[in-house]
């Protein structure tokens, strides 16, 4: 959406959003959370709810003509997925209840069954705990050990820390494409080819890089990509792992159930082909449906377009935020994106995220679910602003303003 000169037309694109529209505590709604949720446009809250009202029936069973209709909106989610990826086959592209799970699939069904004790599982020190949990419970299971690539003050990683834990016991390297809590976008693709120069796959958590960035799986050469819909303007409950169809092709089932089964006996079952052998039991099928029509949204904006707004918002916001003394930005990395984390010397982020409210601005305060990256800070929880395609300059000025406001008022 851009207008007759070309450039991005940000109102146009807000506008798509309804829930724009409602006010919190008497003001416009200044939505700085979209790290957490991104909203939803109109298109993604209508095809949904058409599909609740005009086909809906469970998938991959029926023969009568909703099930057929509700099969062909669910396979055409996954076609979506693939060209948003540029993965080369659908039979990589598995529907999962989120980057979490995906992850979960991962560590259980392609890591356990290969790690012995004392191989390695190589992360960073700025995972969410989603990229570092199900690492640790593979590790007890199988008597592995968890290395962590450590950052500096700025948040980056630190690459030859990284090239020296890169080692033969290595069997999986994990890593965030773009921090939650800093912002920071690593060089996932330098990352691929150094693990690859020893023969090690590697995940990357894309929960914060799908919607904020191009990815193209097949360029990165990347073994697993995991995001989650609801980032991605798309509903909860349904995400995406990627996998190389060889390494997919060679995993055991995660879950066991309908669906994922070509048939069962009680001496033994065939497991169905992929990507179903994933995807046990009745998936989500309007969230896949939303999902896929989220992707088409994306696409008619232009995710190279949304990546620029949001980078020059970024920045507006990382200059504005800085030139207040009692602000201090936390990751501070060259490259960075979809969002600004900070805290305020001597007021909690919890106040300042409830003050910030009353105003009816919406962020994030806490840990961010990444409790590794507040302890090598120093701190318990930062205030964090995320962008998303609709956010304004406007909306960073409110911020801004109220920010200087909460300091006034705990002065
Ligand atoms: C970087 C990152 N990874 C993983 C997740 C987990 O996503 P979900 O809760 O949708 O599974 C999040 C969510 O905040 C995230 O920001």
């Amino acid at each position: 959406m851009s207008d007759s000169q070309g450039t991005y037309d940000v109102e146009a694109v807000r506008s798509r959003f309804p829930i724009f529209s409602r006010e919190v505590h008497g003001q416009p709604l200044c939505y700085l959370d979209s790290g957490a949720s991104a909203q939803q446009p109109d298109v993604v809250i209508d095809t949904v709810s058409q599909l609740h009202s005009d086909q809906y029936a469970n998938v991959h069973r029926g023969v009568h003509t909703l099930s057929m209709e509700s099969t062909e909106l669910y396979d055409g989610a996954r076609e979506k997925v693939r060209a948003y990826l540029n993965a080369a086959s659908l039979k990589e592209i598995i529907f999962t209840r989120g980057a979490t799970e995906s992850v979960n699939l991962v560590a259980q069904s392609y890591a356990r069954p290969k790690l012995q004790a004392g191989d390695e599982i190589l992360i960073t020190h700025m995972e969410h705990h989603s990229n570092i949990v199900p690492w640790q419970l593979v590790c007890e299971q199988t008597g592995a050990v968890l290395k962590v690539v450590p950052i500096n003050d700025r948040g980056e990683l630190e690459m030859d820390a990284f090239h020296e834990l890169l080692s033969e016991r290595t069997k999986l390297v994990g890593l965030v494409h773009i921090s939650n809590a800093l912002g920071t976008v690593n060089p996932i693709a330098e990352v691929i080819e150094a693990a690859h120069a020893k023969g090690i796959p590697v995940l990357v958590d894309g929960a914060q890089g799908a919607p904020h960035a191009p990815v193209d799986v097949q360029a990165l050469d990347v073994d697993f990509y995991v995001f989650s819909g609801h980032k991605l303007y798309g509903p909860t409950g349904i995400g995406v792992l990627y996998g190389k169809e060889s390494l997919l092709e060679a995993m055991p089932p995660y879950q066991g159930g309908g669906d994922m089964i070509l048939s069962v006996r009680f001496e033994g079952t065939e497991y169905n082909a992929l990507p179903y052998r994933f995807e046990a039991g009745t998936p989500n099928i309007s969230g896949a449906v939303g999902l896929g029509r989220a992707i088409d949204f994306v696409n008619e904006i232009g995710i190279e377009a949304i990546a620029a707004h949001e980078q020059a918002l970024v920045e507006y916001a990382t200059d504005q935020l800085s030139a207040i003394e009692e602000v201090k930005i936390i990751g501070t990395a060259e490259h960075r994106a979809g969002l600004v984390s900070f805290v305020i010397e001597g007021v909690h982020p919890h106040d300042i995220g409830t003050m910030l409210d009353s105003y009816g601005i919406a962020i994030r305060a806490g840990h961010h679910c990444a409790q590794p990256v507040m302890e090598r800070f120093g701190i318990a929880a930062t205030a964090r602003a995320s962008f998303g395609m609709y956010s304004t300059r406007e909306e960073v000025d409110r911020l801004v303003d109220a920010v200087k406001k909460v300091i006034g008022m705990f002065a």
